[in-house]
């Protein structure tokens, strides 16, 4: 195990993310994907963002390629052997992390961290399926990952105290402000923001007004940067409706049941901007 090196499950645009920040900080990187193409996807995302950065003058160019260095795809969990920290950004599903940890768990060491990006699920449940609870925790990253300042770190009911000053001190080395919360279904981020997007969802499909009036309302009148509707679809409405199903099974109040044509876009593929079309259409993605 080594402590300059750091694992990510997950290369979607959350794993791409926080891959690419762990590489800028000094960090060796693995990433891992069930997809090769997502893995592909990833490290072309990755070298984009880094070439971008070095042409707006924010980094050298020569550091693009040493930073680009850093990270290895990996097509095998047995890597996470070699890692201090995981942090696992993959879909926002139950069945499938359980999964994953119970993996991880038996391939890392002793004192390895297993942190979760997870945007709303239990970090406790999450941890019963290691034999060592007091190594888990969440780190929940913001999308865009380079640009957002804040990581919520969320502890699970047996995390350590050693193990969440460990994950403060990589966040920080990150660049990253570290805000400590407890665990509870969306956390504090989710919990507020969701029900907001979501309720924009029902004002479009009450029809009280059109998707790019809600959004204006929001930006002009709230001061928000982008729109409910916009967020979504920069969120990906597949990981929105998840956290809406999280909350609403997690509180078991109906104030949290997710709109029916959040759920519709979702069963047609309409996942945002990751697909191209969500309440918008995005070109050349
Ligand atoms: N999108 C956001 O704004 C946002 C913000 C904060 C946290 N999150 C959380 O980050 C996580 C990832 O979200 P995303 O937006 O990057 O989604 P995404 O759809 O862009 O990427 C998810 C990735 O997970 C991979 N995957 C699926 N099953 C896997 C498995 N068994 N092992 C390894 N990889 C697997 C998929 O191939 C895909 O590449 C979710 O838990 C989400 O809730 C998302």
């Amino acid at each position: 195990m080594r402590e300059d090196t750091i694992m990510v499950i997950g290369a979607g645009q959350m794993g791409s993310g926080i891959a690419q920040v762990c590489a800028q900080s000094g960090y060796n990187v693995y990433m891992y994907d069930v997809s090769d193409d997502q893995i592909q996807k990833g490290m072309k995302r990755i070298s984009g963002q880094l070439v971008k950065q070095a042409e707006k003058g924010r980094m050298p160019h020569q550091d693009v390629k040493r930073i680009y260095q850093r990270l290895s795809p990996s097509a095998s969990l047995e890597d996470a052997g070699g890692a201090f920290l995981i942090i696992e950004a993959a879909i926002e599903n139950m069945d499938v992390k359980k999964d994953i940890f119970k993996r991880l768990d038996e391939q890392t060491e002793e004192g390895a961290i297993l942190a979760s990006n997870t945007s709303s699920l239990s970090i406790t449940e999450l941890a019963s399926v290691t034999k060592k609870p007091q190594n888990v925790i969440g780190m929940h990253f913001m999308n865009p990952v380079p640009v957002m300042q804040l990581v919520e770190v969320i502890r699970g009911l047996e995390t350590s105290d050693q193990t969440y000053d460990a994950v403060v001190t990589v966040a920080e080395r990150l660049d990253k402000v570290p805000i400590e919360v407890h665990d509870f279904p969306g956390f504090i981020s989710n919990r507020i923001l969701m029900p907001m997007i979501n309720e924009a969802v029902f004002a479009l499909y009450e029809g009280v007004a059109e998707k790019e009036s809600i959004d204006g309302i929001m930006k002009l009148g709230m001061n928000h940067p982008m729109g409910p509707l916009a967020l979504a679809d920069l969120i990906g409405l597949d990981t929105c409706l998840y956290i809406m199903e999280t909350l609403h099974r997690g509180f078991g109040d109906d104030k949290y049941r997710p709109c029916p044509l959040l759920r519709q876009y979702v069963s047609a593929g309409r996942l945002g901007k990751k697909t191209g079309k969500g309440f918008y259409t995005y070109g050349g993605n």
